[in-house]
């Protein structure tokens, strides 16, 4: 990212929020979607979406349509869904199972691996080229069961992208492959993309404003660790909780924030995870989803349970997010001081924000 700015305070050495600007500036939206939506991994739905040869899913990456499938071999794919004729989207259903792609304009024809087969009136075109005219294909892979795509074609592997990442799951005891969807919910919320992901990287706030969810971590063992393109907070379950001991097994809640926009949340046990995706809508909207996967032995009641609790943190979070953003839009706010005890995550992500990799 190319956006200079001062984090650190000269005059007291101390690292700084970042300044409103950021939150609020039409223009620093456009550089986002260009250098980080545009080029980065990012999570867009889960394997079991994509089981068949044939098996398709349409999303967008903010602007960028985007079209994921299994082929005939039984292999991923992801193109732009963005027809190579006259630019329509080639597909508008949300997903199903076809043979081929066909673009709902003017029919053009592709197989699954994105080439050409037919073009309706071809024939009467002296000199029309199919081997010219391709979807543009995008990198995508998998994480277990959660998929990921990168529509920079030079992109680096996910495996080396997501680093430590699958290797502290696992020392964890996490097994995410025994997991399966049970629940979705989404939120629009009246704030910049950002806003929400700082408010997920500190639990600063939660004393205050999650007195239900407090109950059940041990905020003073609270710990933040950053790695390269993620950051892990832990926070040991209080003994005795009842709010969070739905799935047993793990002691602490894990919680992991990927950048730019994912956050994968584990509460006690292998058997549970809740995934946060933010997607930007404009400078000034954001619509978080939430997904659920549980393993099979799970109980209905517990996960009913655990997805209560996370809505009600999550409209405690709401308020707090529009009310930063309004703050943001006010003209008055000046960085204020980060609290490093309770708020490193925060300087990380604005490391990774502001110097890219
Ligand atoms: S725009 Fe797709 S066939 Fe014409
Ligand atoms: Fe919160």
């Amino acid at each position: 990212m190319k956006i200079n700015t001062q984090l650190v305070s000269e005059s007291q050495n101390q690292e700084k929020a970042l300044p409103s600007i950021l939150y609020t500036s039409e223009a620093i939206f456009e550089v986002e979607r260009q250098d980080i939506f545009r080029a980065t991994w990012q999570y867009v739905g889960l394997t079991s979406q994509v089981q068949n040869p044939g098996d398709f899913f349409t999303t967008r990456l903010g602007h960028i349509p985007i079209i994921i499938l299994r082929d005939e071999q039984g292999l991923l794919a992801a193109f732009i869904n963005v027809c190579p004729h006259r630019g329509s989207e080639l597909i508008l259903a949300a997903s199903g199972q076809r043979k081929t792609l066909q673009c709902h304009y003017h029919a053009w024809t592709f197989s699954l691996n994105g080439k050409l087969k037919a073009a309706p009136c071809a024939k009467e075109q002296a000199c029309f080229d199919a081997s010219l005219y391709t979807l543009t294909p995008i990198a995508v892979d998998s994480l277990g069961p959660l998929l990921f795509v990168n529509p920079t074609s030079t992109a680096e592997s996910l495996r080396t992208f997501l680093g430590e990442l699958p290797d502290i799951l696992q020392e964890f005891g996490v097994d995410l492959s025994v997991l399966t969807p049970r629940g979705r919910q989404s939120y629009e919320m009246a704030t910049n993309w950002k806003i929400i992901v700082e408010n997920y990287l500190e639990c600063y706030h939660c004393a205050v404003a999650h007195p239900r969810f407090s109950q059940a971590v041990d905020l003073n063992q609270y710990e933040v660790i950053p790695y390269r393109n993620f950051s892990m907070q832990r926070g040991p379950i209080k003994a005795g909780s009842k709010e969070l001991a739905a799935t047993h097994g793990l002691q602490d809640s894990l919680y992991f924030y990927i950048f730019p926009n994912l956050m994968l949340n584990f509460y006690p046990g292998a058997g549970s995870l809740s995934l946060n995706l933010i997607l930007p809508i404009d400078t000034h909207r954001s619509l978080a989803v939430y997904e659920f996967l549980f393993a099979e032995s799970v109980p209905d009641e517990d996960t009913e349970s655990l997805i209560r609790l996370i809505d009600e943190v999550q409209k405690e979070d709401i308020v707090l997010c529009e009310s930063v953003h309004r703050g943001m839009l006010s003209g008055f706010y000046q960085p204020g001081p980060l609290m490093l005890s309770r708020e490193k995550g925060l300087a990380h992500f604005h490391q990774r924000y502001v110097g890219g990799e």
